[in-house]
C-alpha cells in the first residue's frame, strides 16, 4: 500500500458533514482521494469497534459452520468486511457481496480485498441474495438513511442469516438499533449484546439511558503524531470509541453456531469509580437498573469494570 499523507481540510469536511449529518445531495465519495482519507482515519477507528465486537463473538465460539456469503451493505471502504476477514477464518467466506450507493466506494473495497483474498468471489449486486443464504454486516449507515431507505434495509435484515449491525455509540442511534431488535427478536436469536432474549428492558424503563459499549483502540495508537494530530485536529478522543451493536442470527441457523452464555449480567456504558465504591449501569433479563459494587467486597467485579473491554460481565 501507498504510504498515507493526510489531507487535513478534506478530513475536516467530512468531519463536519458527519457531525451535521448533511447526506443530501447525493454521495461524498466524489473522488477516491476521500475514500483514502477515510479509509485511513475514520474507518481504522471503526475498524476498531468491528474488531472488538467480533473478537467477544470468536471468543464466544459463534463462527459459521460452513463457508458463507458475506454481505456488507453499505461497504464505504470495506472496513466491516476486511475486519471479518481479520477475525474469522477467510475460508469460512465463499463469497463476499459489496453493495453501496456509491459505485466508486465498492470499486475501492472490492480492490483492497481482492489484493489481500484473491480466492474469495467478490460481487456487488443484491439482486442473487433471493435464494442463497448470507450473513450480514452493517456500519455506521442509520444516520444516512431516508425512513423509506431503512425500510428496504430491513427487508433485507428479515432475510439474512447472522447480522452484526454497528453503529456510533449515540442515544438516537442506540434506540434506532432496539428498535430493530425488537422486530428481530422474534425469527432471530439475540446474541449480543443482550444477555436475554426478553423486551429490552431500557424500554420498559422509560430513561435517559442508552444501550453503548466502549470498544479499545490499539496501544500504538497512543504512540503515533499522526493520530495525535487527527485527535487535536478534528476534536476526537481517541480514547474514547462509543459504540452501540447488535448481533443476531437466525433461529435453527444450519450455517452459524448459537453459543449459549453462561453470563447474566452485562456493564452498559462506563462505570463511575468513587471512594469505597463503583457504579454502573447493568442488564439482566430482569432489568436495566443502577448497581453499586462495594469496594470491600466486590472487588473482583470491580476489577472487571476497570477494564477497558468492550465485554464487561459482572454476573
Ligand atoms: C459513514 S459511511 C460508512 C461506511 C462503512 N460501512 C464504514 O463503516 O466505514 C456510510 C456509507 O453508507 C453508504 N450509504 C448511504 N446511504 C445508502 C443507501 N441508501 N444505500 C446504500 N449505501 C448507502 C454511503 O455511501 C457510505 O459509504
Amino acid at each position: 500500500m501507498q504510504p498515507f499523507h493526510p489531507n487535513w481540510k478534506l478530513l475536516e469536511e467530512l468531519r463536519q458533514r458527519f457531525l451535521e449529518e448533511k447526506f443530501s445531495g447525493g454521495s461524498y465519495w466524489k473522488e477516491s482521494e476521500t475514500l483514502v482519507q477515510y479509509d485511513h482515519t475514520f474507518a481504522e477507528r471503526i475498524g476498531w469497534k468491528w474488531r472488538a465486537v467480533l473478537g467477544e463473538l470468536a471468543e464466544r465460539q459463534c463462527a459459521p459452520r460452513n463457508p458463507i456469503t458475506l454481505v456488507d451493505w453499505g461497504c464505504g471502504t470495506g472496513i466491516a468486511s476486511r475486519t471479518f476477514l481479520q477475525v474469522f477464518d477467510p475460508d469460512q467466506v465463499a463469497r463476499l457481496v459489496l453493495w453501496d450507493r456509491s459505485p466508486l466506494a465498492i470499486e475501492y473495497s472490492k480492490k483492497r480485498i481482492q489484493d489481500q483474498y484473491p480466492q474469495i468471489e467478490i460481487t456487488s449486486g443484491l439482486e442473487r441474495l433471493s435464494n442463497v443464504d448470507f450473513s450480514l454486516c452493517i456500519s455506521h449507515v442509520l444516520n444516512e438513511l431516508s425512513p423509506r431507505e431503512l425500510d428496504s434495509l430491513l427487508l433485507l435484515v428479515q432475510k439474512a442469516d447472522w447480522l452484526v449491525w454497528i453503529e456510533p455509540g449515540t442515544p438516537k442511534l442506540s434506540q434506532a438499533l432496539i428498535r430493530v431488535r425488537e422486530q428481530l427478536r422474534s425469527s432471530f436469536e439475540v446474541v449480543a449484546p443482550c444477555p436475554h432474549q426478553g423486551a429490552c428492558g431500557l424500554i420498559a424503563k422509560n430513561t435517559q439511558d442508552w444501550c453503548h459499549f466502549f470498544a479499545p483502540p490499539p496501544s500504538s495508537v497512543f504512540q503515533s503524531s499522526q493520530w495525535s494530530e487527527f485527535s487535536q485536529r478534528l476534536g476526537i478522543d481517541l480514547r474514547a470509541l462509543p459504540t452501540s451493536f447488535l448481533v443476531c442470527v437466525r433461529k435453527q441457523s444450519p450455517n452459524w453456531v448459537i453459543p449459549r452464555l453462561s453470563k447474566t449480567t452485562r456493564v452498559l456504558g462506563r462505570a463511575r469509580h468513587y471512594r469505597g465504591y463503583s457504579q454502573a449501569l447493568t442488564c439482566s433479563a430482569a432489568e436495566v437498573t443502577e448497581t453499586k459494587f462495594m469496594a470491600r467486597d466486590q472487588s473482583q467485579a470491580i476489577d472487571i469494570i476497570k477494564q477497558k473491554t468492550i465485554t464487561q460481565w459482572v454476573g
